[in-house]
């Protein structure tokens, strides 16, 4: 949560700093502010509520002489979103700044120290505790490196931060533990950000910053150094392949639109290099040296826990391989008992949420294998997993996840055909099957992109008043019923529940009444009486139904129903239209209540704190 950036170098450091935080903003939107060194003095402006309403107040500054600078967008954990707890925050004698993303857990033993000592506070933030344990430290007599570090060493929790002080006025600071952090390296200029896009118009040059780390730049260099020891450390840089575009909306309204519209190219391009459609083969290079586990237990949070609970049934019927799954936060607190041959699976297409990233150290504090399914290269999760299969979805920033998912459920689909192949378990035709369906979905998918959204928006326009909704379904349509239900609470703000078809008679069939409406579905499976029974349990108590189904089951069967017929796919294939339509149908929805897509409130895209 919150975005950073760092600039030293030849070009006016205010404007590019806006236009990082820009790209940053998916990280949090409620505060802005920016510092910059100028005829020797930091200056310091913030703004409460968007980043256009900190531009506001720079177009009447003067702010073009000043070639080193950073800037911080807030989703907010210490202290109300107001003008006075957003970043930078100065130390009380105004000699720091400091740009946070994280918490400073033993921030108030460390407060109230320092009060004792004299020092004065003005925001409720951890990161104004931290600015002045470093000026205490300073003014100590430390270099400022060394101080940095030592108020780095007294503080617990999650942290990456960018430092600047009026004695260096062309150098940035940077220090990371367990909150992204990035360097990037360019010709008379270097970056730190949270995140790639910041500054990658700039440079692809890039090096990744680990737990533990300070990075000193100026113009011209660049050192690391390890927190402990103020060693200097040997780092690799690394060479950015995608491209801004990637990372721009590139037509569409929203980026939660233009990466809906992605899919059929995230499906193919996460194919790509582990299909051999001739030799009716699926190779994972990534998984090749590692033992297949007895046993698999997923962790995840949100969106990517869906594709662990959509993947689970595979996992077992194709490569006979038992699955858990698990939501990360409640795993970390549990103490789970972890067998031999067994490996954890985290699931997270930024490879930075905290609760992930704690559930794959204690497995492998229990020395039981993980494996990552991870968007980010280069991501904490990515980095610290004995193997990761990436998906290859490209920089998703839209804060709800749309494409990450499908290339989520196309790499596990994978795996699990992978898994069974080398165990010699895939039932006869899986493969077969399964690869003739996979080859066609993009296409497929792309052809029915444009009329699903024509059809999300009617449905939209007609059941958008709704006081709440329930996403029901079976079996693997379960996970996507709850897909459903968050894409809709996050976006238009509507009470939404996620249910197993089956359970709305143990309790939430009582809420049914005619403003309350039943999302259902009901592919052309096995289950489909099921729901169908279901569905018309919540008809004959006046409830209005929407059913996602395919065209076998049209007709008199659903005669009642608001029936949108997706194009029919094999097996398990069928939910990666069903869930387009899901999203279309969230997106549509937020629309047409006017409400902002790409940033809901209170939310981040990357959840880096607990
Ligand atoms: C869903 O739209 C959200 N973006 C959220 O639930 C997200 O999936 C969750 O925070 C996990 O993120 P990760 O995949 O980056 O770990």
């Amino acid at each position: 949560m919150c975005g950073i950036i760092g600039y030293t170098g030849h070009r006016p450091a205010v404007p590019f700093i806006i236009e990082g935080l820009r790209r940053l903003e998916y990280r949090g939107y409620d505060s802005s502010g920016v510092c910059y060194a100028q005829s020797g003095r930091l200056n310091v402006v913030r703004a409460e509520g968007k980043l256009a309403l900190l531009e506001d107040k720079l177009a009447n500054m003067e702010v073009s002489l000043a070639t080193t600078g950073m800037g911080h967008t807030r989703w907010a954990t210490h202290g109300a979103p107001t003008e006075n707890n957003a970043h930078p925050h100065r130390s009380s004698r105004g000699e720091l700044c400091l740009v946070h993303n994280g918490i400073i857990e033993n921030y108030q033993e460390h407060k109230n120290a320092l009060i004792g000592k004299g020092y004065c506070f003005s925001s409720d933030t951890d990161t104004e505790v931290l600015v002045n344990l470093i000026a205490d430290e300073r003014a100590a007599g430390m270099p400022l490196l060394q101080a940095f570090a030592n108020a780095l060493k007294k503080a617990q929790g999650a942290f990456a931060l960018a430092l600047m002080s009026p004695e260096e006025p062309d150098v940035v600071y940077a220090a990371r533990h367990s909150a992204p952090l990035l360097l990037g390296i360019g010709q008379g200029e270097n970056f730190v950000a949270s995140d790639i896009p910041a500054f990658l118009p700039y440079t692809r040059d890039v090096v990744f910053l680990e737990d533990g780390e300070i990075v000193r730049i100026t113009p011209g260099t660049w050192q690391v150094f390890s927190i402990e020891s103020l060693e200097p450390l040997d780092k690799r840089t690394h060479h950015i392949e995608w491209d801004l575009q990637a990372a721009q909306k590139g037509g569409f309204k929203h980026f939660m639109l233009k990466e809906i519209f992605e899919q059929p190219r995230v499906i193919a391009d996460c194919m790509a290099g582990r299909v051999d459609m001739a030799r009716r083969e699926v190779s994972i290079p990534e998984l090749a040296d590692a033992n297949i586990p007895s046993r698999l237990r997923i962790v995840a949070c949100g969106t990517s826990f869906h594709a662990g609970l959509w993947a689970a049934p595979l996992f077992e019927t194709w490569a006979g391989i038992p699955t858990t799954v698990e939501i990360a936060s409640e795993f970390r607190y549990r103490s789970p008992l972890l067998e031999a041959g067994e490996a954890v699976l985290v699931i997270s297409q930024s490879g930075e949420t905290a609760d992930t990233l704690a559930a794959l150290r204690i497995a492998r504090e229990k020395d039981c294998p993980v494996i990552g399914v991870c968007n980010v290269v280069g991501s904490s999760i990515a980095r610290e997993a004995d193997a990761v299969v990436f998906t290859q979805a490209g920089p998703e920033i839209s804060v709800a996840s749309t494409k990450a998912l499908s290339s989520q459920m196309t790499a596990l689909l994978l795996m699990a055909l992978y898994w069974g192949h080398r165990r010699g378990v895939l039932p006869a035709g899986v493969m077969q099957e399964a690869l003739h369906g996979l080859s066609s979905l993009p296409g497929h998918m792309e052809n029915s992109l444009p009329a699903l959204r024509e059809q999300a928006k009617g449905l939209a326009r007609r059941y958008s008043a709704c006081k709440g909704m329930f996403f029901l379904g079976r079996g693997q349509s379960f996970p996507l019923a709850l897909e459903g239900a968050l894409k809709v609470k996050e976006l238009s703000y509507i009470h939404a529940e996620g249910y197993a078809a089956g359970e709305m008679k143990h309790g939430p069939i009582a809420l049914i009444e005619p403003d309350f409406l039943s999302f259902f579905l009901a592919p052309h499976d096995a289950l489909f009486a099921k729901s169908k029974s279901n569905l018309e349990e919540v008809q004959a108590r006046s409830g209005p139904v929407i059913v996602l189904t395919n065209p076998h089951t049209e007709g008199k069967e659903l005669r009642a129903a608001e029936t949108w017929t997706l194009p029919e796919a094999w097996g398990p294939l069928n939910g990666f239209l069903m869930l387009c339509a899901l999203q279309l149908f969230s997106y549509e929805t937020a629309t047409c209540l006017g409400k902002d897509v790409d940033q809901p409130r209170n939310l981040a895209k990357s959840v880096t704190v607990e």
